[in-house]
């Protein structure tokens, strides 16, 4: 197998790190890589903002529940059409990027070039965590990150030297999510057998008889991600989307 392939296979989330910076040079060849991705219409509707210094990156961190706190680099990917309406305005063009159209197409971007940042990182040795957290906070992050009218942060990304291996997590069976020429609606049995995988996995039952609940799927439902936060969060990020101009 090739390096490429070997990177992917292996890849494991890290939520401890050590104390030792990302090198400036690691960082920009990362974000080259990340750049290199295929995007919409090569405009590259995406920014990174990599915060490092103090108290910045506590202040951030914080904005994510304090999660990988130990992380010396953070990586908060936006959608930017702000930078392509500048090259509109100086160029005399129409400025109409700000649709939802757009706002999805930045987003299919910035997580391609999120990806491709991320697998270049873990072959420099680095690991990672993605933070969801940034969708519960996406306001104060772009006020924190000063973010302008057009700029959404969308992804969040803590970084550094692994102090810790990660685990292994399981995955589903191309049989779950592989469908030839149509799609290939699964029976309740088809279901049941396919994420076998997730509810035997022995670190997925500890969660189950730690979260007390009736089974793995319940701790999704009623505990990490319950219907009224769900409908809560959404309802702040549609509104900050409108209030930042982004959709109508
Ligand atoms: C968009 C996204 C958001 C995530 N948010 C969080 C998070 O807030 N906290 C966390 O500990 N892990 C988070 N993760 C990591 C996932 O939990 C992890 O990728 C998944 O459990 C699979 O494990 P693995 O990456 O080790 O294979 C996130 C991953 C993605 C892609």
């Amino acid at each position: 197998m090739d390096n490429a392939i070997n990177t992917m296979l292996a890849h494991r989330s890290v939520r401890q790190f050590t104390s030792e910076p990302v090198a400036d040079d690691v960082l920009n060849e990362i974000v080259r890589c990340g750049s290199r991705a295929s995007n919409t219409g090569n405009m590259q509707l995406y920014t990174v903002i990599a915060t490092r210094e103090e108290p910045l990156r506590s202040e951030l961190c914080q904005l994510h529940f304090g999660q990988c706190a130990t992380a010396p680099l953070w990586l908060t990917i936006c959608t930017d059409v702000n930078r392509y309406h500048h090259y509109c305005r100086v160029n005399g063009c129409d400025e109409p990027f700000s649709n939802l159209l757009w706002f999805t197409s930045a987003l299919i971007d910035a997580s391609l070039f999120a990806q491709n940042l991320c697998l270049a990182a873990e072959s420099r040795g680095l690991g990672f965590c993605f933070l969801g957290t940034v969708n519960y906070n996406t306001e104060k992050i772009a006020e924190l990150l000063q973010c302008p009218k057009g700029v959404i942060p969308v992804i969040a990304i803590a970084m550094g030297h692994p102090a810790e291996e990660g685990r292994m997590s399981e995955r589903l069976g191309n049989d779950a999510i592989l469908h030839h020429e149509v799609y290939h609606d699964p029976s309740d049995d088809e279901i049941r057998l396919t994420h076998a995988v997730r509810d035997n996995d022995p670190f997925n039952q500890r969660m189950v008889e730690e979260n007390g609940t009736r089974n793995y799927c319940e701790i999704f439902t009623t505990k990490r991600y319950p219907r009224s936060t769900n409908e809560a969060v959404s309802a702040d990020l549609l509104s900050f989307l409108r209030k930042n101009g982004m959709i109508g």
